[in-house]
């Protein structure tokens, strides 16, 4: 979606519609930490993370998102050190949220505190079942048309909640599963792009799965992420019209991305990584500012 305003001329008046800008929620990393270990990256990390580089490192995040986006914030809670990761909060789509069930009691904790930022905020609240976990936006990411909801599957999210998203929006949800526990949620491996791009790390998923994003996106859309650049990160990306915002790439994925048309953004994000996250995990996108 393009933030530029759109010029209509009409018989009588020129008008000047600019649509939405892009509106992202984060929270600040007061008291962010690794204590416990629930995907691979964390396991040798327990307290291992400064709090006081992550604060400069989300500080520099959080500026180079407020130069393309709204940013919204929710406090910190005492017992909740991964609630920096946004992305988890849930799915909001037209002012409806599906907030996360979380598969580890560790973040379940989290779920009251989204849900109550989200009901001051006006938004419709939507509790997905604790039946079946469902991890919000780190699983779940629309294409950039809106049309089609891609959904992760397998290490945390399980492929039965995805019909609560079906039915909630009345989209059409295809599901992915995901085989490799370093690539844990959809958006560490996965990043629907602007112009239709893909940007992926394909041995992340099934065959099956592999054969729906290939069949959905042509060959020239594909963006294909090496191992290297999957293990930093390269696919946890924030994407608002040609601006993409992400953990450092190598030389190579930039060049591909640029020769696209995107402009690079890189945010070191080194201390996030030891907790399993970076740039997208960070962020979580809201359909509007204020309601
Ligand atoms: N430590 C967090 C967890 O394992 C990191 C979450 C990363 N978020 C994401 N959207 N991938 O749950």
């Amino acid at each position: 979606m393009s933030t530029q305003p759109i010029e209509i001329t009409t018989p009588a008046i020129l008008t000047t519609i600019r649509s939405t800008p892009a509106t992202f929620l984060m929270c600040p990393p007061r008291l962010y930490d690794v204590n416990y270990v629930i995907n691979p990256w964390m396991a040798g990390n327990v307290h291992a993370s400064s709090r006081t580089r992550a604060a400069e490192q989300w500080q520099r995040l959080y500026e180079a998102v407020s130069t393309i986006a709204d940013v919204q914030l929710v406090e910190p809670e005492p017992g909740s050190p991964d609630m920096v990761f946004t992305a988890n909060a849930g799915l909001e789509r037209n002012g409806t949220v599906a907030i996360s069930s979380f598969f580890h009691p560790e973040r379940q904790g989290e779920e009251p505190h989204f849900r109550r930022w989200f009901e001051l905020a006006g938004y419709k609240v939507i509790d997905t079942p604790r039946a079946t976990p469902f991890e919000g936006e780190g699983d779940a990411l629309f294409s950039t048309d809106g049309t089609r909801l891609w959904v992760g599957y397998g290490p945390r999210t399980v492929a039965s909640s995805h019909h609560t998203l079906r039915r909630i929006w009345g989209i059409e949800v295809t599901s992915l599963h995901l085989i490799d526990p370093r690539f844990y949620h959809l958006d560490t491996c996965f990043a629907p792009l602007e112009g239709g791009y893909v940007m992926y790390f394909p041995e992340a998923f099934d065959q099956a799965s592999l054969a729906r994003i290939e069949a959905y996106y042509p060959l020239e859309k594909r963006i294909i992420v090496t191992e290297s650049d999957a293990v930093c990160f390269a696919c946890n990306a924030i994407n608002v019209d040609r601006t993409i915002i992400l953990n450092n790439i190598s030389a190579g994925l930039r060049h591909q991305l640029e020769s696209r048309g995107f402009e690079i953004i890189e945010v070191t994000l080194t201390e996030f990584l030891k907790a399993g996250g970076a740039a997208k995990c960070l962020v979580m996108k809201l359909s509007r500012s204020v309601l």
